[in-house]
Formats: structure tokens, C-alpha cells, sequence
């Protein structure tokens, strides 16, 4: 199951195309965000798709359950292979996306809960949400959630995979951005972790976006990173 996930966090159709069309031999499992997907529409996640991508689709809603649920089959239709949520929406809302989100056939895309942006500080919560709990604590309990709402893991950084597994138990992946070469930037993520760390870790799947998407050579550096994470 283990996969590196490149994040395509490109401004537009053609820079996003002149990317993949680097790749030869390989077909990673891409990202596609709310700048790609607000500038392009949903034709450019049927064209990635169709190029041979797995595609996760990362769009992090948050609203009422019946809108949500409405959302998430419509993003049915595209037939992603992984979307997400805020759980911060609640368990019905979470069991709405689920229902949603459902194929004819009963199987759905992997659904992804964030729990507390890594943006938000204790403080910000403190301050602006009324959340007086520790940082971990609220992490954990909204993992719990999203998995008692059928959901199929978090996104997280690598350092909390372990924490997550063992409150969520082993099969509850663990997404997780914020991943850096030891010999590279670490641009604006704080708390970073290798391909390697994370694997040991536990983490199920790592999202790169800059240090591939910026590289010289950026079939180089992903087939490092599926060397050191996955194989
Ligand atoms: O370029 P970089 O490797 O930092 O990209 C990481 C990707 O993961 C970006 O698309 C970013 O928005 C996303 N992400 C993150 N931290 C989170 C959630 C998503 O970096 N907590």
C-alpha cells in the first residue's frame, strides 16, 4: 500500500502537463489541490486520470452534512482513488461524505480527514477556536472520530504516525506532507521528516510537493523517494 504522492501544486493546465510529460516509465500518484482544481475545473482531473494517475484529490470540505454529501458524489463521478475532509465538520458530517462518496457497487475512494491544519498553533486555538486541550489530545480525538465515522485515516506529519496507529490502530493511514531530503530546503514546513524516517515511522503514504516539483531533475528525485519509502 505504501506510495509517495507528488502534490501538483502548479497554477495552471500546462505547466502541470509539461511536468508529468517527464515522467516516461513511471505514473506517480499525484495530488491535485484547490489552485489546480479552482483554475482548471474538473476536466483536469479526468485528464491526469486518463493519463494513467492515481489521483488524490485534495479539496478539504467542510460544510453541512447534506452539502457535503451532495459534493462528494459529485466528485464520485470523477473517480479519484483518495479525497479528504476537515473532521473538524463532525461525525455527520464525516458519514454523510462516506455515503456520498459510495459507488454504485458499494466501493468508494479512500476518504481523508484533517484533523487540525499545521498551521494552527496551540495558541490560534486557544485564541480563535475556545480550544483550551493540548495539540496532541485534539489531534487524537479527531482521528478517533474520523475513524469511528468509517473514514480511512489522516492526514498527519510523519512524527505523529505512530501516535495515530496506536490510538487508531494499524490499518488507519496515515497521509503525511512535510517530507524533506536530509540534504535538502525545508522551504516552510517546521517539522519534517525523510522518506526514510517516515517509512520507519509508519507513515502509508508521503506527500512531496517542492522537493520533486522544483528539482533539477524531478524524475530523479521521486524515484529516490519511492527507493527510500517504499521499496
Ligand atoms: O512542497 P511541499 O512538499 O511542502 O508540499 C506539501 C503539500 O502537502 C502541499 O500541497 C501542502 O499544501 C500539503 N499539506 C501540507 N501540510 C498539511 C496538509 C497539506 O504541507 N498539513
Amino acid at each position: 500500500m505504501r506510495d509517495v504522492i507528488v502534490a501538483l501544486d502548479f497554477e495552471n493546465k500546462k505547466k502541470t502537463l509539461d511536468f508529468l510529460s517527464l515522467f516516461k516509465g513511471e505514473k506517480p500518484f499525484v495530488k491535485i489541490g484547490m489552485e489546480l482544481f479552482y483554475s482548471e475545473g474538473p476536466d483536469i482531473v479526468r485528464e491526469i486520470k486518463d493519463r494513467g494517475h492515481k489521483i488524490f484529490l485534495d479539496l478539504k470540505l467542510h460544510d453541512i452534512p447534506n452539502t457535503v454529501k451532495r459534493a462528494m458524489s459529485v466528485l464520485k463521478g470523477l473517480d479519484v482513488d483518495m479525497t479528504n475532509l476537515h473532521a473538524g465538520g463532525g461525525s455527520e458530517m464525516m458519514k454523510a461524505a462516506a455515503e456520498g462518496l459510495t459507488r454504485e457497487d458499494g466501493t468508494r475512494p479512500l476518504l481523508i480527514a484533517v484533523t487540525q491544519l499545521t498551521s494552527t498553533s496551540e495558541q490560534l486555538m486557544r485564541r480563535d477556536l475556545l480550544i483550551e486541550r493540548p495539540m496532541d489530545e485534539v489531534v487524537m480525538s479527531y482521528a478517533r472520530t474520523a475513524r469511528d465515522s468509517g473514514l480511512d485515516g489522516v492526514v498527519c506529519s510523519p512524527l505523529e504516525a505512530g501516535k495515530v496507529h496506536a490510538a487508531c490502530g494499524k490499518t488507519f493511514l496515515t497521509v503525511t506532507p512535510g517530507v524533506r531530503f536530509a540534504d535538502g530546503d525545508r522551504g516552510d514546513q517546521a517539522r519534517v521528516a525523510t522518506p526514510a524516517m517516515a517509512k520507519e515511522l509508519g507513515s502509508d503514504f508521503i506527500v512531496m510537493g517542492r522537493p520533486i516539483t522544483a528539482a533539477s531533475d524531478p524524475v530523479e528525485v521521486y524515484m529516490r523517494a519511492l527507493n527510500d519509502f517504499v521499496k
